[in-house]
């Protein structure tokens, strides 16, 4: 394997335009939903091979259920079928899976396929997958405010270590490369808190269209960029 460079920790991937991909084909948007799942394997697998082992997928946001009726529940069946027949692999692998985001919309079925995975995983050390389902950045910090609440915590000392703490992702590293498909330049919500200092990659590629080789390109980006967490350059 050639040398990448520094290499990412922590890669979140924000997977846009499925929609955009069917439609091309003159095709439904779901159909585009379908091919961004086999996306996802090969990704994973190409993340594994260059030595990223922690991934963060964002699959169904907080405002997504705004889409069409039919599209959702698509959505959502295909996040039931993929746990199930992805889980055993991913645990062979040694890979721990979560999922963060509100549960309580989640259908009965998904949310038990969801614990399932996440307890027969969770000692899994070798690599780590978190899929956002009904994830948004800013119910996250709503919701860890009111759990620090509840907790009986002084939140007029509230510090960010804390705070960090209390979010869904507590105990993953944060981002360090945030890679979004299809050309739009936000976030959409996606890890607010945790990508403060992230990098920041868009390619115009379509989710369903990600391969290997435009990781390593994301990768090859990375590596060539100066990090600076506010402070001044080094010397050379
Ligand atoms: C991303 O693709 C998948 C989800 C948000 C669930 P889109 O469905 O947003 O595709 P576009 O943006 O319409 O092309
Ligand atoms: C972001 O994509 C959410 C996911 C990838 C799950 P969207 O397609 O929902 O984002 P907007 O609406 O273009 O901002
Ligand atoms: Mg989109």
């Amino acid at each position: 394997m050639a040398d990448l460079g520094a290499l990412p920790a922590h890669i979140g991937i924000i997977m846009d335009g499925n929609g955009r991909w069917a439609r091309q084909r003159g095709q439904r948007r779901t159909a585009g939903h379908r091919a961004g799942i086999r996306a996802i394997r090969r990704v994973m697998e190409a993340a594994d091979e260059a030595g990223v082992h922690n991934l963060t997928l964002y699959a169904f946001s907080t405002e997504n259920w705004s889409r069409p009726r039919y599209e959702v529940a698509t959505l959502m069946r295909l996040f039931e079928q993929t746990l199930q027949e992805e889980v055993d692999e991913l645990h062979q692998n040694g890979v721990r899976i979560r999922v963060i985001g509100r549960r309580e919309q989640l259908s009965a079925r998904l949310r038990r396929l969801v614990q399932e995975a996440e307890e027969r995983t969770a000692g899994n050390t070798t690599g780590a997958l978190t899929v956002a389902i009904n994830y948004g950045g800013r119910a996250e910090i709503v919701d860890a405010v009111r759990a620090l609440a509840r907790a009986g915590a002084d939140l007029t000392q509230l510090d960010e270590p804390t705070l960090a703490g209390a979010l869904y992702t507590a105990g993953l590293p944060d981002p360090d490369l945030i890679i979004r498909t299809a050309g739009e330049l936000r976030t959409s919500n996606f890890l607010l808190w945790q990508s403060a200092y992230a990098e920041l990659y868009v390619t115009q590629t379509l989710w369903p269209d990600f391969g290997a080789a435009d990781l390593l390109a994301a990768l090859a980006d990375y590596a060539a960029r100066q990090r600076r967490f506010g402070g001044v350059p080094e010397l050379d």
